[in-house]
Formats: C-alpha cells, sequence, structure tokens
C-alpha cells in the first residue's frame, strides 16, 4: 500500500511516497521537497500569504517529480495524507485542498495528519529506528516539548517551553546578531568558530524541577550583550556570542532531556525537528548517551527540517498501528492551533 504524503504548514512544501508492508516499519520510495526560504529572506521571516501562494505553485510539480523518482502513478496512490495542522492556516488549506481534490479524483481515501507526530515519528524514516516506548525532545521553530512516547498515537505530554521555542531562540538570536533568516543553522555554523564561555547567559528553568522550558528571557539577555558590544562588533565578537548563545540553549535541551530520561526510566530517546539538525546538541546528547548507557535516535539530517516524508510516514504508522483510519469524506478543515497530547 503507497501513501501519498504533502507538507505544507509553513514555508517548506514537501510531497513524499511510502510504501506500507504488513507490520514491518513503512518505506520511503521517493520525497521531493521546494524551501521558500530564499523568498522569505528578503522580509526576514515568513509571509503568510506569500507561503501560500507558493505552495499552490510548487505541490503538483513536487507530486508528479515524486512518482517519477519513485516510478510509479497516481493509479499507485492507495491514500492521501496531508498536513491538517498545526501552521499557517493558509498554507495548510493549500495543502489540504490539493490532497482531498487529488483522493476524490482518485477515488481514494484521505487521512489529515499532525505536524508534530510527523516530526516525531520521522526517525523511524532512518536507516537505524527506535522502537516503543521513548521519550521524544521535539524541537522546532514553533515548539519545544519533551514526550513519553508509548506507541503511534499515545503521547504524554512530560514538558514544553512556556514563552519562545528552541528554535525561535536560535532565530531571533540570529536576527539581531545580523545573520538573517533562518538563522538557526547560520547561528550554529558560526558557533563552531567561536568561544562558547565567552558570554555569561542565562539557563532559563535548568533548575525549576519541572520539564519545562523557557527561552525569551535568553534573547533579551543575547540581545543586551549585543549591544555591549557597541555599532561594530568584531566578526570574532560575533562568533563568541554566537558560540555562547548555542551552549546556553542547547545546555538546557540536553540537561532537561537527561531529567526525562531519569523521570521515566526510559532509555530511548528520539530527538525531532529542525533544532534536532544541530550538531552540538547531537554531539552532547551522544556523549552524554554513551555515559548513561542510553541510545538516542534522530531524523536523517535532511529530514529534520519540514519534508513530505515524515508526513506520509506519520500517515503510515498511524493506518498500519489502527490508530487512524482514512476515510473518502473529502469536506477538510485545517488546524491552525492543535495540541498534540
Ligand atoms: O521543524 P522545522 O523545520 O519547522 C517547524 O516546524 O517549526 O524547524 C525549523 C527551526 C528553525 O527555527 C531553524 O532555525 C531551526 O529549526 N534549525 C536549526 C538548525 N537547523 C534548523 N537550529 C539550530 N541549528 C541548526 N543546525
Ligand atoms: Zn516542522
Amino acid at each position: 500500500m503507497n501513501v501519498l504524503g504533502i507538507e505544507s504548514s509553513c514555508d517548506e512544501t514537501g510531497v513524499a511516497l511510502v510504501r506500507m508492508q504488513g507490520d514491518a516499519v513503512p518505506v520511503l520510495r521517493a520525497h521531493a521537497l521546494y524551501s521558500q526560504i530564499q523568498m522569505h529572506q528578503a522580509y526576514g521571516g515568513v509571509v503568510p500569504e506569500l507561503a501560500s501562494r507558493d505552495h499552490i505553485r510548487r505541490v503538483l510539480p513536487l507530486t508528479r517529480q515524486v512518482l517519477a523518482e519513485a516510478e510509479a502513478t497516481l493509479a499507485d496512490v492507495d491514500v492521501v495524507a496531508y498536513t491538517r495542522g498545526p501552521g499557517l492556516a493558509g498554507a495548510l488549506l493549500v495543502g489540504a485542498g490539493v490532497a482531498c481534490a487529488l483522493a476524490a479524483a482518485l477515488d481514494r481515501p484521505v487521512l489529515g495528519v499532525h505536524h508534530l507526530e510527523g516530526h516525531l515519528l520521522s526517525p523511524f524514516l532512518s536507516a537505524d529506528a527506535p522502537t516503543f516506548p521513548f521519550v521524544a525532545l521535539l524541537v522546532s521553530g514553533g515548539h519545544t516539548q519533551l514526550m513519553r512516547v508509548e506507541a503511534v498515537g499515545r503521547y504524554e505530554l512530560l514538558g514544553e517551553t512556556i514563552d519562545d521555542a528552541a528554535g525561535e531562540a536560535f532565530d531571533k538570536s540570529a536576527k539581531l546578531m545580523g545573520l538573517g533568516y533562518p538563522g538557526g543553522p547560520a547561528l550554529s555554523r558560526l558557533a563552531a568558530t567561536g568561544r562558547a564561555d565567552a558570554f555569561a547567559l542565562p539557563r532559563p528553568l535548568l533548575h525549576s524541577g519541572n520539564l519545562d522550558f523557557s527561552f525569551a528571557g535568553l534573547k533579551t539577555a543575547v540581545l543586551t550583550q549585543h549591544r555591549r558590544l557597541g555599532a561594530e562588533p568584531t566578526a570574532e565578537q560575533i562568533a563568541d556570542l554566537a558560540a555562547s548563545t548555542q551552549a546556553a540553549i542547547v545546555e538546557v535541551l540536553v540537561k532537561k532531556s537527561l531529567a526525562a530520561m531519569r523521570a521515566t526510566g526510559l532509555t530511548r530517546l528520539v530527538v525531532s525537528g529542525g533544532v534536532g539538525a544541530n550538531s552540538e546538541l547531537r554531539r552532547q546528547l551522544n556523549a552524554a548517551a554513551q555515559r548513561r548507557g542510553l541510545r538516542v535516535h534522530y531524523p536523517e539530517l535532511d529530514l529534520c527540517t519540514d519534508n513530505g516524508a515524515m508526513i506520509a510516514m506519520a500517515a503510515a504508522m498511524r493506518l498500519q498501528s489502527g490508530a487512524a483510519e482514512a476515510s473518502k469524506d473529502y469536506a477538510f478543515d485545517v488546524r491552525p492551533r492543535w495540541p498534540l497530547s
């Protein structure tokens, strides 16, 4: 059975085809992605209306590309899955509308998928797939959550950010350092050349005794340090500030993840979402896991940020586990705000 997945919740159009066979972990046949980053860069952030219009332009060419790469045709598509939320309403409507129209034309069922469930299950697309149960650290541009995952569809929220997400902390810090949008990857590249102990930045809620996060104060501290550097800071100073910012974010993410492992007694950690691509986060989590006899799983680097493969995969795993059923009801809605647990 083949599941076509369409992702359009923000500034990436992603399409993928996943094959489901019995109880085996579903397999990715092909995926294609178009990132709108360049278009939004001029504005310093995502412009929702431009995002929606661009999804319209990209989604069908990407679908053709995926089918060609998988050496399949539309007739081979058994279920059409799409991101139902959370995300930008207009952008979500494009993916949902196209998915439901396509499914109606093919007389196939549709399934709306939660974007965060896509991220959460994306490590199952990697060669080193995890097994249930595990603790999930979900770190994207809009979310920072620790979850206990028993099985597909059984998610218990252990802690989350009370203000900004980790990706937002990367992006906002990068923006005020003049590193453009999205700043996470740029800040992390620069951080590799700087000193992580150059600036004393806060580790918000590190000793709060719970598994919640807070990153808004960190951004303000970065702003204050940046102002102290004067009108024309040196490249070295900016690299040091980038390294110090990354160190603060990563330390909180690592320590809270380890605290979640202790609290649950579980031995597997699954990291997902855009910030999961951060090499310093991976380095520190791997080192800590090795010391404690824990296993850490990540999505493949190119599947950390938004993509269609994770949506097709989440749909396939929901269908396979019986957590959801696809239906031929083509009257769709989207859910811009939608809690996962
Ligand atoms: O999961 P994602 O693609 O989109 C959302 O669903 O939000 O995550 C995007 C976020 C952005 O904040 C981006 O700056 C961050 O992930 N990001 C990174 C890295 N790559 C992407 N942050 C730190 N280091 C990276 N290497
Ligand atoms: Zn995402």
